[in-house]
């Protein structure tokens, strides 16, 4: 038997309804397959123990999370606390410290998912965006000179290694390779005049060892009116850190809202555990009220399923919530439901009973 050790950081506001749902999926995924288990362990580490303790994550937090195969995290950031701390001292201290430098988000119209784009079916929008997690534009390095000074200057550098730019790069034709894919790269050379020429350069440098594989280089402000004009363009899509956070929102957009869009943060070489989350946030405007969609982090368990070579079972659960969403039963209502977060967990499992 596989016994999976995930640690659980539920966080804050919708955070833990939505958890509860996926970690309720693996749950049945073990009962109904009795050779994968997995063990939970939960950690209070948010806002809430911020205001307690003055840290989002205890002292020896990143020591005790060492141990874990994986990581599923609900979502950080609660009003009271500024969301630069809570950023910083939860989710970036994971995604930097674990070295989880590729940031993978699925932008797929699954089956019975609402796209606001006129005359687009499903066939068309079916990506795989691998954003560069550990550095770029978020890098956090800069200053903030002469504060509140009439000569005030803030610098916000963008930091572009060769070792971080080829090991995404790298990471995404393999993907591209592996799955028969085109590759297409989104940057800035034009403007970005230091920083993307690099990064391009770097693209057709590591494309020597991927001949096979079909590839294509857009500035992200075209890439962004395709995303919405004609979306099939993508199929694997590489970019850096900024571009990557706005695209993936862009691409959540037209696959169905913030309600369903997944990310996983991976460490590929696996000396670190890799985190699975849904992309929205906490959601304070409806945290405690049953209202949150729990299909994101569902989707991001399939995921993680993915992640431990149980690729079958990720398939599943996806399915499993395209089923949910075609019979429109058991819906929240940002989808036009009536249901309650637990309850269209409950119908998840449902189908994912009648399908194994
Ligand atoms: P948000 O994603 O929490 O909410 C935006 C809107 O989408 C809200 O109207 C919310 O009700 C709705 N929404 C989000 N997830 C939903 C779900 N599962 N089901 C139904 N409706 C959903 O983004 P917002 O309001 O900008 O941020 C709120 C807090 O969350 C902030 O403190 C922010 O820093 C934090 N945040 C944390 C993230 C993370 O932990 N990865 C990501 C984004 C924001
Ligand atoms: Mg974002």
């Amino acid at each position: 038997m596989n016994t999976h050790k995930i640690a659980v950081i539920a966080g804050d506001g919708i955070g833990p309804e939505v958890i509860a749902e996926g970690v309720k999926v693996l749950k049945a995924i073990s009962e109904l397959n009795p050779e994968i288990n997995f063990e939970f362990t939960e950690f209070p580490w948010g806002c809430e123990y911020y205001v307690k303790t003055g840290k989002m994550i205890a002292d020896d937090g990143m020591e005790q999370l060492k141990k874990f195969d994986a990581i599923y995290l609900g979502a950080v950031g609660y009003p009271g606390v500024p969301d630069h701390i809570s950023l910083w001292g939860l989710l970036l201290k994971i995604r930097k410290g674990f070295d989880q430098y590729v940031n993978l988000r699925p932008v797929r119209l699954l089956e019975g998912a609402e796209c606001p784009l006129k005359g687009v079916d499903r066939s068309q929008i079916d990506m795989i965006v691998v954003r560069e997690n550990s550095e770029g534009e978020y890098a956090g390095a800069g200053d903030w000179l002469f504060k509140d000074k009439p000569e005030e200057v803030v610098l916000q550098t963008g930091v572009f290694s060769r070792k971080g730019c080829e090991r995404i790069i790298r990471y995404a034709y393999e993907v591209a390779r592996k799955e028969g894919k085109t590759l297409t790269s989104i940057s800035k050379a034009n403007a970005l005049n230091y920083s993307m020429v690099f990064w391009d350069q770097i693209f057709e440098e590591v494309g020597k060892e991927y001949p096979d594989v079909k590839t294509y280089s857009y500035l992200v402000d075209a890439a962004c009116m395709f995303f919405v004009k004609q979306p099939e363009r993508f199929q694997v899509v590489v970019t850096s850190n900024l571009f990557g956070d706005i695209v993936t929102d862009l691409g959540a957009a037209i696959s169905g809202g913030m309600g369903l869009a997944a990310g996983a943060n991976i460490n590929p070489e696996r000396t670190y555990p890799s985190m699975f989350e849904p992309v929205h946030g906490s959601a304070p405007d409806i945290a405690g009220q049953g209202k949150a969609n729990p299909l994101a982090a569902i989707w991001s368990v399939s995921q993680m399923l993915d992640f431990f070579g149980y690729e079958n079972w990720g398939s599943k659960v996806l399915n499993a919530i395209e089923k949910v969403m075609v019979e429109r039963k058991h819906l929240t209502p940002d989808m036009g439901g009536t249901s309650k977060t637990n309850e269209v967990g409950d119908a998840v499992i449902e189908v994912l009973k009648r399908l194994a």
